[in-house]
């Protein structure tokens, strides 16, 4: 299976994010970059899509996820699988602990995609709301570098042991 890794970010903490995840998936992921600038045509040439970044403003994406969003209007996900990840602080935007990731999550299923690796258990985390909560589990893998940077690799390593599991049941 194809997968390509793009991720948002503003001050550049989830690029090395980023980098981390691909060592933990390596077999699936054949590239992993910046969504800024990337075509349609690239997105569509991969059959997994890790896709991911941080949350700014209050709940919102990205600058260059928002730049990439009539892309992703015109894309058919069907038959692709999807899997996500979000950076943010949970104590200082508590009320809107990564809540970006559910922006994702819904375009790129009305788009069509499966999504996987989206029943992530959220203890650990102390916050008020996120919308990027669905019936009490993370859509995806939620990681908190300012607060919790020690707890990362881990909770890479559990998602990506349940991304390849899931693409395998799939393949
Ligand atoms: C102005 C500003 C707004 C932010 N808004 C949110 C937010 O709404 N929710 C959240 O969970 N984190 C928020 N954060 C925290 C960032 O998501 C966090 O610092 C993240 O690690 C930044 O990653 P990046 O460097 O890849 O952009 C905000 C940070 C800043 C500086």
């Amino acid at each position: 299976m194809i997968g390509k890794l793009f991720y948002g970010t503003q001050t550049g903490t989830t690029e090395d994010v980023a980098r981390r995840i691909r060592e933990n998936l390596p077999e699936l992921i054949v590239e992993c970059r910046n969504i800024y600038g990337v075509k349609k045509e690239e997105i569509a040439g991969a059959e997994l899509l890790i896709l991911g970044g941080s949350t700014w403003g209050d709940g919102e994406l990205t600058d260059d996820w928002q730049d990439s969003w009539p892309i992703l209007n015109t894309l058919d996900l069907t038959g692709k699988t999807v899997a996500l990840f979000g950076l943010g602080d949970q104590v200082g935007y508590c009320y809107n602990f990564v809540s970006a990731m559910k922006l994702l999550y819904d375009k790129v299923k009305e788009r069509g995609a499966r999504i996987v690796a989206c029943d992530i258990s959220a203890d650990g985390f102390d916050f008020e709301h996120s919308e990027s909560l669905v019936d009490g589990k993370f859509i995806g893998l939620v990681l908190d570098e300012v607060n919790q940077p020690h707890k990362t690799d881990e909770r890479i390593r559990q998602w990506a042991l349940k991304v390849r599991e899931c693409v395998g049941a799939i393949v």
